[in-house]
């Protein structure tokens, strides 16, 4: 097995095309990200056909500009890894014709790797990671979940959301207060100048028992809320706040659930709700009164990026596995089972 590994990494699983050098011995060589949001912000989500065609468009340039910036030639790449799921399935697949094909031309193994691990390992590219085992709170615009991380590649789901995922109540509720898609960072920039007496907003399912999670309740609540309220600004920044201190406390006390039941004591938060300051904050302080420690990747490593995949990429490839020829991506998979 070779020990130092030089590995290419591509993220196209929506609408960021993500390109990232990670060299096993010394870490991140070079990153770039272009992201599609301008494309998609005028029909107010993803459309999948446009993503696949800016994302064949931008791909070659900026595996260009990641060689240039980290001064490797090809023949310094000794592995490539793309996301081959779960996400839209054209996006999905320009990722990995070019990700498997610059394998094949270069003659070194290629990998698949699941987007969610990705985004669950990324604090390893922070300069204190975690040590396994943990306890991860994934939150992005299509997954919430909490799983029990023993190690790499051990992944067993604790809890998670029955229906919307955080980051799309997130951006739903941001709709509504007419600050365009995706609006999760807006509505939280909104959020900091409200005021958090005026509105209370309900903490869905925190009087149950267990670690399942539920966000349409909340979303509509927001709505109600937006539709019987004028719109001055200070409103809408009153009920920006109300949403996110109740998904903010939720999100704290299942997470707080999850360490007690487990008796673990690390937490790692990721996914692009993780970028949020108020979650980041609050975990902060729960993690003091439980004698526990609570990792966070880099903010611009919340959102999809292509280094985590490099990263996933690098500890796969050089655990001896890889694919063959054949190209596959998958819409849906499950992270239990990898
Ligand atoms: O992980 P990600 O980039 O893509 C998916 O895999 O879904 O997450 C995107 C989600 C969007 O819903 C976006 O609104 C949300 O993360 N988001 C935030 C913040 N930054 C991004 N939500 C709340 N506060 C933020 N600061
Ligand atoms: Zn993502």
């Amino acid at each position: 097995m070779q020990s130092e590994m030089r590995i290419l990494g591509i993220e196209t699983s929506c609408d960021e095309t993500g390109v990232a050098i990670y060299d096993s011995e010394k870490g991140l060589l070079a990153h770039t990200l272009y992201s599609q949001v301008t494309i998609h912000a005028e029909y107010g989500g993803v459309v999948p056909e446009l993503a696949s065609r800016d994302h064949i468009r931008k791909i070659i340039p900026l595996i260009e500009e990641v060689m240039t910036e980290a001064g490797l030639c090809r023949k310094e790449i000794n592995g490539v890894a793309y996301t081959a799921g779960p996400g839209l399935v054209g996006a999905l697949l320009v990722g990995a014709c070019i990700g498997r094909t610059i394998g094949f031309a270069w003659n070194v193994p290629t990998i698949g790797v699941h987007h969610m691990e990705g985004h669950l390992l990324a604090p390893m590219l922070e300069p204190n990671p975690p040590s396994f085992p943990f306890i991860a709170l994934l939150v992005s615009g299509g997954h919430t979940q909490l799983v029990k991380v023993a190690k790499m590649g051990c992944y067993e789901i604790l809890g998670e959301s029955v229906d919307d995922a955080v980051g799309e109540a997130f951006d739903k509720t941001a709709k509504l207060l007419g600050l365009g898609y995706p609006g999760g960072a807006a509505l939280a920039e909104l959020a900091d100048q409200g005021n958090p007496d005026r509105f209370h907003f309900p903490r869905p399912m925190i009087d149950r028992p267990g670690l399942e999670f539920s966000f349409s309740g909340l979303k509509t609540f927001a709505a109600n809320t937006i539709t019987s309220q004028s719109q001055d600004q200070q409103t809408r920044a009153d009920i920006a706040r109300a949403f996110q201190d109740a998904v903010v406390e939720t999100l704290m006390i299942k997470c707080r659930r999850a360490l007690h039941l487990t008796g673990w004591k690390t937490l790692v938060v990721a996914g692009g709700v993780g970028a949020n300051r108020a979650l980041r904050e609050q975990l902060q302080q729960m993690v003091v009164g439980e004698s526990a420690a609570v990792y966070f990747p880099r903010q611009e490593f919340c959102t999809d990026n292509g280094a985590m995949i490099a990263y996933v990429g690098c500890q796969r490839l050089l655990a001896g596995e890889h694919i063959d020829l054949s190209i596959k991506v998958y819409p849906r998979w499950p992270l239990s089972d990898l």
